[in-house]
């Protein structure tokens, strides 16, 4: 069953949507050559603390840090690492918090020094499917239509949606219905209504579309070990028209 918001609900949301948006922001400008993932990790976790919410993803089915760190060719729920990072990586960077006993989520992927125009490219096309994909969020479109358009912008770019892993319904819990797949049909599937949030969340490989999780049993990596990019929003669905709701 997928659970509709009330608006109050929905204003609840925007604040645990707020608080992984500034520990994003924060940690996105912390990020860069020479420093390690496991400082941003500490840095998400007591900025988040400080902000009055809780980790949203720290003891989730025994995921053990705040801050999921995907460098280049990891895909999703990397572990953050005392390595530090170098010029040319990119950093998937994804985080969710719990505030009021709503969750929040959301990710983005950022460049560290200096990147190839390749991976510049595999940035922004990923974001921009997001983007495509948040504009379908409108009541009486299908969920269909949200999965289509980002499937269209990514593999229009010229490169592949990761199907392993999807975006969610998200509110009291982290994951709810719907799963919300990066590829699909365009008038398939339920059709949204106002009050219904999606965490929308493209995972867009340079290569092919396959992923293997590592030893770790978290790790998700291209199989083919080129790069991963993702991005991801809490989206509301209102009458007014799609509502991002994890922004600082
Ligand atoms: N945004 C990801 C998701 O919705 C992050 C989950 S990490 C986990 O699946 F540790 F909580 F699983
Ligand atoms: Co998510």
């Amino acid at each position: 069953m997928i659970v509709v918001k009330s608006p109050a609900e929905l204003d609840a949301m925007r604040e645990a949507n707020r608080v992984v948006a500034r520990v994003l922001q924060a940690v996105e400008a912390e990020a860069g050559p020479g420093i390690a993932t496991a400082r941003l990790d500490a840095m998400a976790e007591e900025i988040c603390r400080s902000l009055g919410a809780r980790p949203g993803f720290k003891g989730y089915h025994g995921y053990p840090y705040s801050l999921c760190c995907s460098p280049n060719q990891q895909v999703v729920h990397g572990f953050p690492s005392t390595t530090p990072l170098a010029e040319g990586d990119i950093l998937s960077l994804d985080f969710g918090a719990v505030l009021d006993g709503f969750y929040g989520d959301a990710a983005t992927t950022v460049a560290v020094g200096q990147i190839s125009e390749a991976a510049r490219r595999l940035l922004e096309a990923t974001e921009a499917a997001l983007t495509a994909g948040i504009e379908e969020c409108r009541p009486g479109r299908h969920l269909g239509d949200v999965s289509a358009a980002v499937q269209r912008v990514a593999e229009g770019a010229g490169f592949s949606v990761v199907r392993q892993f999807v975006g969610h319904g998200i509110g009291r819990n982290l994951h709810e219905e719907p799963q919300v797949p990066n590829f699909g049909a365009p008038g398939r599937g339920v059709v949204l209504k106002p009050g219904m949030v999606l965490a929308i969340e493209p995972m867009v490989n340079a290569g092919g579309y396959a992923v293997e999780i590592l030893d770790d049993g978290w790790t998700a990596v291209t199989a083919d070990g080129k790069l991963s990019a993702h991005f991801e929003h809490t989206v509301a669905v209102t009458d007014d028209g799609p509502r991002i709701l994890s922004l600082p």
